[in-house]
């Protein structure tokens, strides 16, 4: 399993990647791949808290009139919480997942001064089994796996079919992410397009699912200083039959 991009497509001068691009993998007797994403994370929401704003993803946000009044929500690779906080404000009862314990301490303060409860766990991700399709909202902001086609392995994949099964018949899977034609623009995303997800991938990883929407889209990103600017992502609104 690998949890990064291929060196060679990455400077090796970290402070020139974004802060959401992957730290470049090392070897030898080093810290494992998921303890590098660890770290590296822990670093940039120590650095600052709030990377992206306080404010939820704006696609995220405007889905609200369509969840339900009660039920349970999960987001995934939620950071320090701005998405999972915004979806237990909207009365879900919320399950906020990140590999980052620096970030998911700052979730739980974030919901606290929101006044909301929130269930923020530190887990990885693409070990998390989910109890069975129990989620009226499943919401994967800006979460980018890998895909390594050249070992014909895809964690992206597995991830996303995980989050699938999550799903409850009737609930909406949330996502929105950059794609390859984000790479060379300032406004943020990993710098593999290993990391980057095209809508037709992502219709593959979803085929259980009925599509509502599907987009790529060029917007403009207004996501504190990392996320701004032009910016080309993709977009996937889907229910459970
Ligand atoms: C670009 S940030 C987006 C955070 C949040 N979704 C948002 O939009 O504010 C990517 C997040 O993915 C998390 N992440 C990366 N790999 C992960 C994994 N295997 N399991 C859980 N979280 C992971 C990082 O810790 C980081 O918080």
């Amino acid at each position: 399993m690998t949890q990064f991009p291929d060196a060679k497509s990455q400077s090796s001068d970290a402070k020139s990647q974004s802060a959401d691009a992957n730290p470049t993998p090392t070897s030898g007797n080093t810290p494992s791949a998921i303890e590098q994403v660890q770290a590296h994370w822990n670093r940039v929401f120590s650095e600052k808290p709030y990377e992206y704003g306080q404010a939820p993803n704006a696609f995220l946000a405007s889905f609200a009139s369509r969840f339900p009044d009660e039920g349970r929500a999960v987001a995934l690779a939620d950071g320090y919480g701005r998405n999972g906080v915004f979806l237990a404000e909207c009365g879900l009862a919320t399950l906020s997942l990140d590999i980052s314990p620096v970030g998911v301490e700052t979730t739980k303060k974030l919901a606290e001064e929101r006044g909301v409860s929130i269930d923020a766990r530190v887990q990885d991700v693409s070990k998390w089994q989910p109890e069975g399709p129990v989620y009226d909202v499943v919401a994967l902001i800006y979460a980018h796996f890998s895909s390594t086609p050249e070992r014909d392995y895809c964690l992206r994949r597995q991830i996303h079919q995980a989050a699938a099964s999550a799903l409850k018949p009737g609930g909406l899977l949330i996502l929105e992410a950059f794609r390859p034609d984000q790479l060379g623009k300032p406004s943020g995303g990993p710098k593999s397009p290993h990391y980057l997800y095209s809508l037709a991938e992502l219709e593959e990883d979803f085929k259980g699912l009925e599509i509502l929407e599907g987009s790529e889209v060029d917007i403009e990103l207004e996501e504190g200083e990392r996320h701004r600017g032009l910016a080309s992502v993709v977009r996937l609104v889907a229910t459970k039959p």
